[in-house]
């Protein structure tokens, strides 16, 4: 993939989201900045409350108290900032613009509502107009393209498999043909065979579309085969970004490298589970980079120093002073 040819599509500058909690001020996404492409596939990992969750809802402007957006831009390639809209055109804007494949399809689906029924509903919700047939039609259209037949409009959602129920979703989530789909972990409750066949079909979906997708996720193989490029998420900060390949095979911040050995191998079914050295609090943060008090590399510069976003290629960064030396060598002055 050539990142060169490609347009960026959302351009995430300096997103910061807030949880103010009794212990003091949680720093959940602290200072992202991501340029998503058209059209990719890209994956967000990072262990457990690294805040991928939060910067997806962030997108989506759905965080709730306690936590707030503290700072940040997230534009359009036509110029719209998702984090500056009211929020009337936050409503207006999603599933037309931004969609979400929630983690548990069982909590978005309305279970007392028949499938088409409810699909039909959010898109007349979302400003559609039509007969009732015409969106019978549509519906129909819609569950053939993530795999499941037309009869799956009339039944309720505790009728659907757990794999049906999930495709269900994905057919809401597509159902405006929205220009950014976000999933976060979208089929880490179902079995690895349910699981990959339903990957599939959002990968087909969005090359039909021609949409990016961000895609949460914690289990690497998925990732590898789901997506383009990667961000690897420590504390709420970005530390790595790449194309798959690049960022499995080379890792670059000790952070994504000490989770990439720990994955027995990428062709098999591995999830992150965690690295050495105590966990991170983001209510007691450490100085300078995050992930010193954990990394084999740091020296004492790390303690004090935070990296900025090091540019080692397009569409490839690394946050670590490891690589911001030759930088500051070469800086003038
Ligand atoms: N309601 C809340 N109140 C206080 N802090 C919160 C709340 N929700 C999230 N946070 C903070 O935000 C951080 C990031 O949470 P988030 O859910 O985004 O992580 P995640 O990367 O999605 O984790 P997981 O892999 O477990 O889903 C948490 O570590 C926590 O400190
Ligand atoms: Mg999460």
């Amino acid at each position: 993939m050539n990142n060169q040819a490609r347009e960026v599509m959302l351009d995430i500058q300096g997103l910061e989201v807030h949880f103010e909690t009794r212990r003091g001020l949680a720093r959940a996404v602290n200072d992202v900045d991501l340029q998503l492409y058209k059209g990719e596939r890209f994956g967000l990992v990072g262990e457990s409350g690294s805040g991928k969750t939060t910067m997806i809802l962030a997108l989506l402007r759905m965080i709730k108290t306690p936590g707030f957006i503290a700072g940040g831009r997230a534009v359009f390639d036509d110029g719209t900032d998702l984090l500056a809209l009211s929020p009337e055109d936050v409503r207006k804007n999603r599933l037309r613009r931004v969609a979400m494949v929630p983690q548990g399809a069982m909590n978005s689906l309305n279970p007392v509502m028949r499938i088409g029924q409810q699909m039909a509903l959010t898109m007349r919700e979302h400003g559609e107009v039509g007969t009732g047939e015409e969106f019978e039609a549509r519906v129909a259209k819609l569950l053939d393209q993530v795999g499941l037949v037309p009869e799956v409009a009339d039944l309720y959602p505790h009728e659907l498999s757990g794999g049906m129920k999930q495709r269900a979703c994905i057919a809401q989530a597509i159902s405006l043909s929205p220009r950014l789909i976000l999933a976060d972990e979208p089929t880490s409750a179902l079995d690895v065979v349910v699981q990959r066949q339903i990957m599939q079909t959002l990968r087909q979906l969005q090359l039909q579309l021609g949409a990016t997708v961000l895609l949460v996720g914690h289990d690497m193989g998925l990732m590898a085969q789901f997506a383009e490029r990667v961000g690897i998420m420590y504390g709420g900060k970005l530390v790595e970004v790449g194309s798959v390949a690049d960022v499995f095979r080379n890792p670059q911040h000790p952070y994504t490298q000490l989770l990439i050995s720990s994955i027995p191998s990428f062709e098999r079914r591995g999830t992150f589970q965690g690295i050495p050295g105590v966990g991170l609090s983001l209510l007691d943060s450490p100085s300078g980079c995050l992930f010193h008090p954990r990394c084999p590399q740091a020296t004492e510069r790390c303690a004090h120093v935070e990296p900025g976003l090091t540019q080692l290629g397009p569409g490839r960064q690394v946050s670590c002073l490891l690589y911001e030396k030759e930088e500051t060598h070469a800086a003038p002055s």
